[in-house]
């Protein structure tokens, strides 16, 4: 019994678990109730009473030995990561890339399309007075606009001239007036920026969203060059064959106004959900600035003219990548 105690200790010095498996099959083999240990110490009754104090001895030395490897080596595999768990704490982490947000994206891409016909990208200040979002656009003074119910104010003075209202801007309109009164034409500058407005909070909508104004001022601008414009950026987007339609509409600050429609690009305009079956969408209003607008901003509408558009940034997202819910409420 005594070499064959030795012997197995000698090979399990020598033992390395290449697996935490192959270390729980070692463990098993010796140390589980049917093991090799308790088997030799079931047989330690048959040892001669004056070599018994020795066999003692060698036997828990063994099982020490045997518990030592399993517990160090158990170890070494918890803190290099085990394999089931299927990482490793030191590897470089060049498999958990982040993602753009979809947002992000149709920004971008509609600022590239913008770019290649030569606008270039401004931005404005969210806090903004009331002289930039709705007095110099023309905004009556009474318009639902400028209600509370409508827009977030900051400060908002009781019988003070409505002009000195601080506010969130509820477009990106109010950066068409700071590019016409920082610069004279040829403009052609794209505003992508968050807008806000105080309205109930729904699935397809927030009280903070995104929109693209566009503004275009030189000489000789006419309807066919904004039509044109929008044309190429929605075949650009949307993909070739996509059709547009301009609908008359009513903007404070251009004359002519309209509304424009694309065909809707989730059934090909055959009609479905998005397109409430009449398989259009509306994606932007624009129109030809109003000359009073050029005129207050000092440019000379007789010189110049141009034209001006706004689209949500949510919406034309929600159209590209057929999103019904924009929150989970
Ligand atoms: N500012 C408008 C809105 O938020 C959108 C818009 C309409 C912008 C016509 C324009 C425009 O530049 O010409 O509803």
């Amino acid at each position: 019994m005594k070499e064959k105690v030795e012997e197995i200790l000698s090979q399990v010095l020598d033992f390395q678990a290449e697996s935490k498996e192959a270390l729980e099959n070692f463990r098993i083999t010796y140390l589980s109730k049917k093991g090799i240990i308790p088997a030799l110490f079931a047989d330690f009754k048959t040892v001669a009473p004056e070599l018994r104090k020795e066999m003692g001895m060698k036997l828990n030395e063994l099982k020490n030995v045997v518990q030592d490897k399993v517990d160090e080596q158990l170890q070494k595999f918890e803190s290099q990561g085990s394999s089931e768990a299927g990482f490793d704490m030191s590897m470089p982490a060049n498999e958990m890339r982040g993602a753009r947000h979809p947002l992000s994206i149709v920004r971008r891409d509609i600022n590239e399309i913008f770019a290649h016909l030569g606008f270039t990208i401004v931005e404005g200040p969210e806090i903004e007075d009331d002289y930039h979002v709705f007095s110099a656009l023309n905004f009556p003074i009474d318009h639902p606009a400028r209600d509370m119910q409508d827009t977030f104010f900051i400060n908002k003075e009781p019988n003070v001239n409505k002009m000195s209202d601080i506010l969130l801007r509820t477009h990106t309109s109010s950066v068409q007036v700071r590019a016409m009164e920082n610069s004279q034409p040829p403009i052609r500058v794209i505003a992508p920026g968050r807008v806000f407005r105080n309205e109930a909070i729904s699935a397809r909508a927030h009280c903070i969203f995104h929109q693209i104004e566009g503004l275009y001022i030189d000489e000789n601008v006419s309807f066919a060059d904004l039509k044109q414009t929008l044309y190429h950026f929605v075949q650009e987007f949307f993909g070739e064959g996509t059709k547009v339609r301009f609908r008359p509409s009513y903007f404070p600050f251009t004359e002519t106004s309209a509304e424009m429609d694309i065909s809707c690009n989730i059934c090909g305009g055959k009609g479905c959900n998005i397109c409430k079956h009449t398989g259009w969408v509306e994606i932007l209003g624009c129109g030809m600035c109003d000359p009073n607008i050029l005129l207050s901003s000092g440019i000379d509408p007789e010189k110049y003219s141009g034209f001006a558009f706004g689209m949500g940034v949510e919406r034309i997202a929600m159209l590209k990548y057929g999103v019904t819910a924009l929150y989970l409420l």
